[in-house]
C-alpha cells in the first residue's frame, strides 16, 4: 500500500432510464464492489459512492414517448436500480440521485464558482429551434437524412445505421422529432469549458504522472490529447436538469456530463455533511473512479479539468475503466432488449447472486471486450464453484463430522508435503493483494480459486478417507489443515463472493476475520465445533440454461427495418421477356484479390460452364456458395470487372438494411431451366 489514509471510491452513476444489466455490472459495479470490500477487510477507511444519473436528453425522450414526466421516469428506475444493487450485494455507503436538492445546489454552486472566476467562454451560435414546440432542439431531437448513407432516420448527433458521428446541420432535410416541423436556426448563448487551456496540464498529469493507468485508459486519453482539445459547451437548452445559475439563462440547464460527476461530490456531502471536505480536499485521500470505457474522456479529461478549474479539490488517483461485455456473441443493446437484466436474474436465480458475481469477475472485460454466454455461466458454476470450491469445503466439513464429531481435530506431526501446502497460503495472499491493488480482479479471483484448488489437491493427494481405520492421528492432521484452508477461503473470497463467505462462516461457526488473519494456519482452534455441512453451491442443470437462452431470443426485438426501396418505374412485358434467366450451379468460387465485395465464380448453366463476377463477398464466403443452385441472368452483356470478363449476373434479394440472399428454386431443378 502507499501513504494514502483513506479511499474515496466512486462508480459511474447509471442513467435512471432503464434497469441495470450484466454489462453494467461486469464493467463497473462488480469490480468496484470487490475493491471496496477488500479495502474494508484490510481495515482501511473507505467510502463507496454511488447514485443514479437522472438528467440528460434520453430521459426526456423516454418520458415524452411514454406520456409521463421525466421525474416519473427517474423515480421509477432509480428505485429499481437501487433495489437490485442492494440485493446483489453492491455495498455502497450511499446510493443517491442527481435530481436531489443537495445535488442541484452543489452542481449549481460549482458552475457559479467557475463562472464568477471567469473560467468559461460565453459563445452565441445558431442552433435548431422548433417554432411549433417553442423550444431549442437537442441533437437527438432532430431527425433527417444521413449524408453518408442516405438513412432517412438519422439523429442530429449520430446515424445509427452507418454509425457516422454527425452534427445536426449536416443532416439533409432535418425535422423536429417533437412536432415534425422543419426547425429553423436561431441564436443561443452557452458556456464553454476551455479544455484547450488545460491541455498542457492534462498532458503532464496523465501522460507523464499517470503512466500506471490501464493501457486502454491511458491510450484513449493520449489519443484525445494528441487530437487537440476544444472548448466544450457545459450548458444546454432544455427544461430538464440543473438550471444554469446565471441571470437571463432561463430554460437552460447544465450539460448532463457537467453535473453528473459532481454527483460524486454531492452524494459524499449528503453522506457526510460535516466531514465531506476531508474526503474531497485532503491529499491523503485516494480517489478512484470505476467506469466503463465510454466514460473515459469525461472522467479523465473533463471532470479533472473542472476540478482543477474550481481549485481546492483532489484529483483521481486512478480511473480503472473496463471495456464492454457482449452477450451471446452480440453487443448488449437495451433498445433491442438484448440483455440480462439484474432484477430479473435476481428473481429467477434466488440465492445465486454470487454465481453471477463470480462469472462476471472471472470473465470481466478488463483489457478487451468479452462475451457472456449462458453455457459459460453454467460451466463456471458446475466445474469451478461446485466442483472445486464447494466440493472441497463440503468434504472437509463432512469428514470432520464423520470422524471427529464435528470438532476441529488436533494437528500432529507434519510431513514435508503438509508444510509445503501450508506455505502456499501466504504466497496466494500476496499475489491476490497485488492483483486487487493494481485492479487486476480476474487474476485476483483466480488466486482465491487457487486456494480452493490447493485444498482439493491436498485431499486428492492425501486421501484421508482411506486412512480412517488405520491412522487416526494422520487423518486428524489432514483435516485440521484442510479446515484451516477453508477458513482462509472464507477471507480470500469475501470481496468476491460475500453471500457465500457468510454461509461458509456459518458452517465453520466463525465470526468474520480481518484480512490480517489471511495466511494464518491456526485460524480454527483445536476442538472448535463446526455447524452441519451444507452445500455452498448447487449444480445448474441444462434445462435452466436452455430456458434462459430461449427467453433471451424471445424477448429480443429485431432491429427496426428501414422501409423497402420504392418501386421502380414500370417496365413492359416485352422488357421482362428479353431477360433469359436460368437455373445454374456454382462449381468454384474465390475472392477477387484486393477487393472486399467481389467473388469470381465458375458456374454450370446447363448450357455451358462460365465465369461470373458477383458482388456478394460480404454476404457469402467462397465455401458458403460452392455447390449452391442459383438463378442467373444469362444473357446480360458480358462486362469486364477488375479485368475479369463476367458472363451474367446472379439474382439476389436485398433487404432495405442491406442484407442479401441468393434467389433460387424452391426445390433443386436441373441446370439450365428457364425462370419466367
Ligand atoms: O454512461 C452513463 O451511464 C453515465 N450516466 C455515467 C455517468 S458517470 C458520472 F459522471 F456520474
Ligand atoms: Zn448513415
Amino acid at each position: 500500500m502507499n501513504n494514502y489514509k483513506r479511499y474515496l471510491v466512486t462508480s459511474a452513476l447509471p442513467y435512471a432510464n432503464g434497469p441495470v444489466h450484466i454489462g453494467h455490472l461486469a464493467g463497473v459495479y462488480v469490480p468496484a464492489d470487490i475493491y471496496v470490500r477488500y479495502l474494508r477487510l484490510r481495515g482501511r477507511e473507505v467510502k463507496f459512492i454511488g447514485g443514479s444519473d437522472e438528467h440528460g436528453v434520453p430521459i426526456t425522450i423516454k418520458a415524452r414517448k411514454e406520456g409521463v414526466t421525466p421525474q416519473d421516469i427517474v423515480d421509477k428506475y432509480h428505485l429499481i436500480i437501487k433495489d437490485s444493487f442492494e440485493r446483489f450485494g453492491i455495498s455502497f455507503d450511499i446510493y443517491s440521485r442527481t435530481s436531489s436538492k443537495i445535488h442541484h445546489q452543489t452542481a449549481s454552486d460549482f458552475f457559479r464558482k467557475l463562472y464568477d472566476d471567469g473560467i468559461f467562454i460565453e459563445k452565441t451560435t445558431a442552433q435548431y429551434y422548433d417554432e411549433e414546440a417553442g423550444q431549442f432542439l437537442a441533437d437527438r431531437y432532430i431527425v433527417g437524412t444521413c449524408p453518408q448513407c442516405g438513412n432517412e432516420n438519422a439523429y442530429g448527433d449520430q446515424c445509427e445505421k452507418c454509425g457516422s458521428t454527425l452534427s445536426p446541420t449536416e443532416l439533409i432535410n432535418p425535422h423536429s422529432a417533437i412536432s415534425g416541423s422543419k426547425p429553423v436556426l436561431r441564436d443561443t448563448t452557452h458556456w464553454y469549458l476551455p479544455l484547450d487551456r488545460y491541455e498542457p496540464w492534462l498532458r503532464r498529469w496523465i501522460l507523464e504522472e499517470h503512466r500506471e493507468w490501464k493501457t486502454n485508459v491511458y491510450g484513449q486519453c493520449k489519443s484525445w490529447l494528441d487530437g487537440g482539445l476544444q472548448p466544450r459547451a457545459v450548458s444546454r437548452d432544455l427544461d430538464w436538469g440543473v438550471p444554469v445559475p446565471v441571470e437571463g439563462a432561463e430554460r437552460k440547464v447544465l450539460y448532463v456530463w457537467f453535473d453528473a460527476p459532481i454527483g460524486y461530490l454531492s452524494n459524499t456531502i449528503e453522506l457526510l455533511p460535516d466531514d465531506w471536505e476531508r474526503w474531497w480536499k485532503d491529499e491523503e485521500t485516494k480517489m478512484v473512479h470505476f467506469i466503463g470505457k465510454d466514460n473515459i474522456v469525461f472522467h479523465c479529461i473533463m471532470f479533472p479539468a473542472m476540478l482543477k478549474a474550481h481549485g481546492g479539490f483532489i484529483l483521481p488517483d486512478n480511473v480503472p475503466a473496463n471495456e464492454f461485455l457482449n452477450l451471446e456473441n452480440d453487443k448488449i443493446s437495451t433498445s433491442r432488449n438484448w440483455a440480462v437484466w439484474l432484477h430479473e436474474y435476481l428473481d429467477e436465480f434466488p440465492g445465486k447472486e454470487d454465481v453471477l458475481r463470480y462469472v462476471l469477475c472471472a470473465n470481466a472485460p478488463e483489457t478487451k471486450d468479452n462475451d457472456f454466454t449462458w453455457n459459460d455461466f453454467q460451466t463456471r458454476n458446475n466445474s469451478e464453484l461446485v466442483a472445486v470450491f464447494g466440493n472441497f469445503v463440503n468434504r472437509a466439513v463432512i469428514l470432520t463430522h464423520k470422524y471427529f464429531e464435528g470438532r476441529v481435530p488436533p494437528r500432529n506431526t507434519l510431513t514435508p508435503y503438509d508444510e509445503a501446502t501450508l506455505n502456499e497460503i501466504p504466497l496466494i495472499k500476496q499475489s491476490l493483494e497485488n492483483n486487487i491493488e493494481t485492479y487486476h480482479f480476474r487474476e485476483a479471483l483466480k488466486d482465491a480459486m487457487n486456494l480452493a484448488r490447493l485444498g482439493n489437491k491436498y485431499f486428492a493427494d492425501t486421501e484421508p478417507w482411506r486412512l480412517a481405520a488405520t491412522d487416526r492421528p494422520r487423518v486428524a492432521t489432514i483435516l485440521n489443515i484442510a479446515l484451516q484452508i477453508c477458513a482462509n477461503c472464507a477471507i480470500a473470497f469475501e470481496p468476491f463472493l460475500p453471500f457465500t463467505t457468510q454461509k461458509l462462516r456459518y458452517i465453520l461457526a466463525k465470526t468474520a476475520d480481518s484480512w490480517d488473519a489471511f495466511g494464518r494456519t491456526d485460524i480454527l482452534a483445536e476442538a472448535h465445533r463446526l455447524n452441519e455441512a451444507q452445500l455452498l453451491f448447487d449444480k445448474i442443470e441444462d434445462d435452466e440454461i436452455e430456458k434462459q437462452k430461449a427467453k433471451l431470443k424471445a424477448a429480443a426485438t429485431p432491429p427496426a427495418m428501414p422501409a423497402p426501396a420504392p418501386q421502380k418505374n414500370a417496365c413492359t412485358y416485352d422488357d421482362f421477356m428479353k431477360m433469359d434467366i436460368r437455373t445454374a450451379t456454382v462449381l468454384e468460387a474465390e475472392r477477387v484479390p484486393k477487393t472486399d465485395k467481389l467473388l469470381r465464380l465458375k458456374i454450370d448453366t446447363g448450357m455451358d460452364i462460365r465465369t461470373v463476377v458477383s458482388g456478394i463477398a460480404e454476404h457469402y464466403s467462397p465455401e458458403d456458395i460452392v455447390g449452391r443452385q442459383i438463378c442467373l441472368l444469362a444473357n446480360l452483356e458480358p462486362r469486364k470487372i477488375k479485368g475479369i470478363e463476367s458472363q451474367g449476373m446472379i439474382l439476389m434479394a436485398q433487404q432495405a438494411d442491406g442484407i442479401m440472399r441468393i434467389v433460387r428454386p424452391d426445390e433443386p431443378l436441373v441446370n439450365g431451366a428457364t425462370v419466367c
